[in-house]
């Protein structure tokens, strides 16, 4: 019997670790950032948006973690390696990626497929399998041999439940999600021999703050919650970190539903 004293923390540590974060200027991205650099990582804050990424980056520093802010386009496969190789020069090699960064709509928005798919022109679709599909595929390529070299890797990508059981108005979005839950199988495979593992966890509604943009739509969408609450970013950082830490390191494969057990999705 072990007489060690009881410190459950300790297995969510992250210590010498270097954590990219894709998307991570706001949303569920940026708290993800937080709680990676909460646990001891040295955290590298990606997003298209410069801004946003500095941002979040130096709210990090203030807090007392390390972390630094590199933007770019994930769906460009040149200037994932730039950056993955900036980020091995001023912090040390890649070991946690989390792959964020994600967009439902082609200029960002949550509705600008708010048309039916047979009425879509197919020039629509790109933008969508570009960042939540090809961005994941960039982003592995790009970290993963370091990871294969350090013999530790931890590879986690945020999907969507529309793409574990179809959203009518988001179509190819979910689409690019379920693909990217079938590469990250693919990885897990290929990546567990080195230690490497590769998840997802896959969100339903998530709301950065309680207000209610059109509160009798929201009740009605609510009905499909057995939590009667949207998620939060919380919700979806904590599971993050788990499967990012030394408690992690015997998931892998999985998509991980984080969803208030919404109905069509259990
Ligand atoms: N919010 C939800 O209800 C919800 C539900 C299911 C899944 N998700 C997924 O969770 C993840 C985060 O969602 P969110 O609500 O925080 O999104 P968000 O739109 O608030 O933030 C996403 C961030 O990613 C950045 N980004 C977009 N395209 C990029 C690119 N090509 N390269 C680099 N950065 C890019 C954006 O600039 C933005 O800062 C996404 O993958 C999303 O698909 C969200």
């Amino acid at each position: 019997m072990t007489s060690e004293p009881l410190r459950p923390d300790d297995f969510l540590r992250l210590d010498e670790r270097v954590a990219l974060v894709t998307g991570a200027g706001q949303g569920v991205g940026a708290r993800i950032a937080r709680y990676l650099a909460a646990s001891g990582a040295r955290v590298v804050v990606n997003d298209y948006f410069a801004d946003r990424a500095a941002e979040v980056a130096q709210s990090i520093v203030d807090a007392g973690g390390e972390a630094i802010a590199l933007a770019c386009d994930v769906s460009d496969f040149a200037s994932v390696s730039s950056m993955l190789a900036q980020a091995e020069h001023e912090l040390g090699p890649v070991s946690i990626l989390v792959n964020n960064a994600g967009n439902a709509g082609a200029r960002g928005t949550f509705d600008s497929m708010a048309i039916p798919f047979w009425e879509s022109d197919p020039s629509d679709w790109q933008p969508f399998l570009d960042v939540n599909l090809t961005g994941v595929m960039n982003c592995c390529r790009a970290a993963m041999p370091a990871m294969v070299r350090g013999g530790h890797g931890r590879i986690i990508t945020i999907v969507s439940d529309a793409g574990r059981v179809g959203e009518p108005s988001l179509p190819v979005y979910a689409a690019a999600k379920a693909g990217a839950a079938g590469f990250m199988r693919s990885i897990a495979k290929a990546g567990g021999r080195h230690l490497v593992t590769a998840n997802c966890v896959s969100l339903s509604t998530i709301r950065d703050s309680d207000a209610a943009a059109d509160p009798e739509k929201d009740a009605r969408h609510l009905r499909d919650y057995t939590i009667r609450r949207f998620g939060t970013p919380d919700d979806a950082a904590g599971v993050v970190l788990l499967l990012a830490s030394e408690s992690g390191s015997w998931i892998t494969g999985q998509t991980i539903p984080v969803n208030g057990g919404y109905s069509s999705a259990l």
